[in-house]
């Protein structure tokens, strides 16, 4: 069977482990795939500071190796451009693209779901939200059939690790800030986390699936952690409750722009992003440190939870390594993946029913 051609773009924490994992599990992908997958290149950007990967393989020219006869394209760069134009570029020439890059999508779904459609090439992106935690192919696939009403929980480890800190141990904001950072969990710039930008980008990407709509992360309501105080956390544990960043996304029917405007019903969907007190009895209460745990409602399924780890290279490569093995597969098979193209541009309000 011919090979699997991978391009990997990219090769920070997430990239090493995803070589590593293609490397060390390179039997069992053959056998899961039905063909070889090949690393053919890897795009960086100083060369000289990937010792631990195979130097033949590492190129500058990223443009050069999406255009090269590779299947699939794996993206672990981040950020909105070069990646936004190289991905659409292989997409529209038919390649599989694996992304982990929520930014992107939170903000370009549209024309990267378009692109794929236009080719049929697949985009899969699980490692986007809530890293190795199946999610992202619950929503679009197992959960297909049924009509998801609500997804709700914890997309953000920074800041689940502060709140479940202060909670812990009474010390303050600032304080608990400064651990985090000591131990890696946030960046040496933790806006994106602790003012709720990377929730809301996630929110923005859950809505859409959940909903077979476009949201994108500019919809979105938002408030982070940085006004959360001791003294909150402890009138909170008083009342018998702690403190979480909630993302939540709703599907409201029968309101109209107010909801209690029955005369205009409509159907809109809410997406927030906000610290929210929960009873310290509701599961998710109980998800300290930097995971993540994620409620889906459902008309028929009903309640699910998902919960694991939401970050880190290992289990981020984990969601990304499952989904170079699903879209590789389907090249093998001719066959494809969920399409996004078609949808209903619902209504996005800032509030909800709760
Ligand atoms: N900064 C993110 C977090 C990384 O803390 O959850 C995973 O997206």
């Amino acid at each position: 069977q011919k090979p699997i051609k991978v391009a990997l773009l990219g090769c920070g924490t997430v990239g090493t482990e995803v070589v590593r994992l293609l490397t060390d599990h390179a039997a069992d992908l053959t056998a899961r795939v039905g063909a070889p997958v090949e690393l053919a290149g890897i795009a960086v950007r100083r060369p000289n500071k990937h010792r631990e990967v195979p130097a033949e393989l590492l190129t500058t020219d990223a443009q050069a190796l999406v255009e090269s006869d590779v299947d699939v394209v794996v993206e672990v760069i981040g950020g909105i451009e070069p990646t936004r134009t190289l991905l659409l570029q292989a997409l529209r020439s038919g390649k599989s693209v694996v992304t982990a890059n929520k930014a992107l999508l939170a903000e370009h779904s549209g024309e990267l779901f378009e692109a794929a459609d236009s080719t049929g090439a697949d985009l899969y992106f699980e490692a986007a939200v809530a890293g190795a935690i199946p999610l992202i192919r619950p929503l679009r696939e197992s959960l297909a059939g049924d009509r998801i009403t609500r997804v709700m929980g914890i997309v953000n480890g920074t800041t689940n690790f502060i709140l479940s800190g202060m909670d812990s141990t009474g010390a303050s904001y600032g304080e608990t800030l400064e651990e985090a950072t000591r131990l890696g969990y946030a960046e040496a710039d933790p806006t994106a986390d602790v003012d709720g930008f990377d929730a809301a980008s996630k929110a923005a990407i859950l809505a859409s699936l959940a909903f077979h709509t476009r949201v994108t992360a500019a919809d979105v309501h938002r408030e982070g952690i940085a006004q959360v105080s001791a003294a909150d956390i402890a009138a909170a544990k008083g009342l018998g409750r702690t403190v979480k960043l909630l993302a939540i996304c709703e599907r409201v029917s029968g309101g109209g722009a107010d909801r209690n405007d029955t005369a205009n019903a409509s159907e809109f969907i809410s997406v927030r992003v906000h610290p929210a007190m929960i009873p310290r009895t509701h599961p998710l209460a109980g998800v300290n440190g930097a995971f993540n745990a994620v409620f889906v409602e459902a008309d028929a399924a009903g309640e699910m939870m998902f919960y694991g780890k939401g970050a880190g290279g290992a289990p981020t490569a984990s969601a990304v390594l499952g989904d170079l093995v699903a879209v590789a597969r389907n090249r093998v098979v001719s066959g494809r993946g969920p399409r996004e193209s078609a949808y209903a541009a619902l209504p996005v309000r800032p509030m909800g029913q709760t």
